[in-house]
């Protein structure tokens, strides 16, 4: 058995004791790692009883937090970017203006024109000039459509790529082929509107 303990240029060194001639080298963990380990250990206990006080906020408080700072925020935005209203007599004003039919049609052509047909006559998208409306087919459901789109359904919001009188412009071209019935008109979709 080796009397041997730490050597001065601290190579391994034998413990002094041994088992069924096993023995045990003597390697002390470095003490930067042992204080890092002591470290967590202190730090898991004020951390337990942080958490049980209150003083650190725990996964639930966190979010519910977050929750709110984000609600405001999307109600500060929502508070600073108004959605126009516009009404149907607005609208219908604005739909009768001279060119607003031309300037729609002109848009129609080439935003609208590869899903609903270049007479509006449906495509991948119905038939805008029949009476029959998925949407209601008064001026303002049309202008709400365009508007905000039927994501999950196939169409895009135009309101965030369009101008505002540009999105007008369309519904008054939509509404100047009301009627038309030209060739090849997809079938019917939705419920008839009688008005107008
Ligand atoms: C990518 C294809 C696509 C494009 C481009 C598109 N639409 Fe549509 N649109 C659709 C689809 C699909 C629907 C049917 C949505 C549904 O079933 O709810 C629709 C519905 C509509 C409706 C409602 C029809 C109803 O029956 O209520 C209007 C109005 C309309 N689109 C106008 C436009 C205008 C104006 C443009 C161009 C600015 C346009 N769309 C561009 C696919 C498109």
């Amino acid at each position: 058995m080796s009397e041997q303990r730490h050597n001065v240029s601290g190579e391994d060194v034998l413990k002094p004791h041994e088992y069924d001639g096993i023995q045990e080298y003597d390697n002390p963990l470095p003490g930067w790692w042992k204080w890092s380990f002591y470290v967590t250990i202190v730090w898991s206990g004020v951390y337990v009883v942080a958490i049980g006080l209150g003083f650190i906020n725990d996964y639930t408080m966190d979010l519910q937090t977050e929750s709110v700072r984000v609600d405001t925020l999307v109600r500060e935005w929502e508070a600073a970017h108004p959605k126009p209203t516009i009404t149907e007599e607005e609208l219908a004003a604005a739909v009768a203006a001279p060119g607003a039919s031309e300037q729609g049609g002109a848009i129609f052509a080439s935003k609208c024109a590869s899903c609903h047909g270049d007479k509006g006559q449906g495509l991948i998208g119905p038939n805008l000039t029949d009476k029959f409306w998925i949407h209601g087919g008064s001026l303002k459901s049309i202008h709400t459509v365009i508007a905000e789109g039927a994501p999950d359904k196939g169409m895009p919001a135009w309101g965030p790529l369009m101008k505002p009188d540009e999105v007008i412009a369309a519904v008054s071209w939509i509404r100047s082929v009301q009627g038309t019935e030209p060739a090849g008109a997809k079938a019917p979709q939705g419920e008839p509107y009688e008005g107008n």
